[in-house]
């Protein structure tokens, strides 16, 4: 039987600017995404109903009802062609489960593009992306890879030119957070601060920096507005930043909403350094290296098209 085997990248917020509350509950975003080399795979098989099976290190943490986001944008998919149509979707999980680095949105990307190819829809690329919004406000970045500029809940994107490679060594906690609940903590701190919060602004030194491949202006420059709600909802993280600074990362970062440490370093050998200090800590579940940008997922069929 023929299948379509699809890679999907995780994703760093390397600027995470969170704007005022929303009146539909979301926050207006200046969110710069970067994809990096931690892949899940989702493997489309032809099947009656549309169903999941999950294998891998992070498995036994993801839903297999309807609360996978890989099923429900099979489903949407179905939808949007305006047919019942059938799969068996296998995602091979590598990305880390709620850890702040877009795994289910990974899984919905790839779900879409591999049901696209499977169903041979051949719907466009803009119909994807538009699917992808509704699915969640980081789906569209999964699909489109690479390093963009997101605004509006994060959906809106602008592709960003790169020079080079970026590396990065990533500490996995124990346990997720949840999105959702990370935001609650940041308007609530906002609220008890009393402050106004300022339309988010693009970082133009930290674009320059992604644009000129120089990683230790990139490094000076991570942000991230959900980082204190997400060091107050898991204060054994500071201890991880901490960890990593001290073995020369040039920025240490919470990854999203976290609970996910992002590190960048000199190159490749110093981020296996990295990763290798931060697999030790007792804060940590596990450690990875990695570079980005790295592209979006492309399918490929792993027998000839029917
Ligand atoms: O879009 P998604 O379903 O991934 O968002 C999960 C939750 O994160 C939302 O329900 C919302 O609470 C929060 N969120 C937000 N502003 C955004 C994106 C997400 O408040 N721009």
């Amino acid at each position: 039987m023929s299948s379509v085997t699809v890679r999907v990248p995780a994703k760093v917020n390397v600027q995470l600017s969170v704007g005022p509350l929303r009146d539909d509950g979301y926050h207006d975003l200046v969110n710069v995404f970067h994809a990096v080399s931690v892949f899940d795979e989702v493997v489309a098989k032809e099947s009656d109903h549309i169903t999941v099976s999950v294998v891998g290190e992070w498995a036994d943490q993801v839903p297999v009802d309807d609360g996978n986001l890989a099923i429900q944008a099979a489903r949407a998919l179905a939808k949007h062609a305006g047919r019942t149509y059938g799969a068996h979707l296998v995602i091979h999980k590598s990305i880390p489960v709620a850890g702040g680095m877009a795994g289910g949105s990974a899984d919905a990307a790839g779900a879409l593009v591999a049901c696209n190819e499977l169903w041979g829809l051949g719907l466009p690329f803009e119909d994807l992306m538009e699917i992808a919004g509704d699915l969640g406000s980081d789906v569209p970045f999964s699909l489109l890879g690479g390093t963009a500029v997101g605004t509006g809940r994060g959906e809106q994107l602008s592709e960003l030119p790169t020079t080079g490679s970026f590396h990065w060594a990533f500490a996995v906690a124990q346990g997720g957070l949840s999105t959702a609940e990370v935001y609650a903590q940041c308007d609530r701190q906002r609220e008890s601060a009393g402050v106004e919060v300022p339309w988010p602004q693009v970082d133009d030194a930290l674009l320059e920096a992604l644009s000129t491949g120089d990683a230790a202006t990139l490094g000076a420059r991570l942000t991230n507005d959900l980082q204190a709600a997400a060091l107050t909802l898991r204060p054994e993280l500071v201890r991880t930043l901490d960890a990593g600074r001290a073995e020369g990362a040039l920025g240490a970062i919470v990854s999203g909403s976290g609970p996910t440490c992002a590190f960048l370093a000199a190159d490749a050998d110093h981020a296996q350094r990295l990763a290798d200090t931060l697999s030790q800590l007792p804060t940590c579940r596990a450690a990875l290296a990695a570079h980005g940008p790295v592209p979006g997922p492309r399918p490929s069929w792993s027998s000839p098209r029917p």
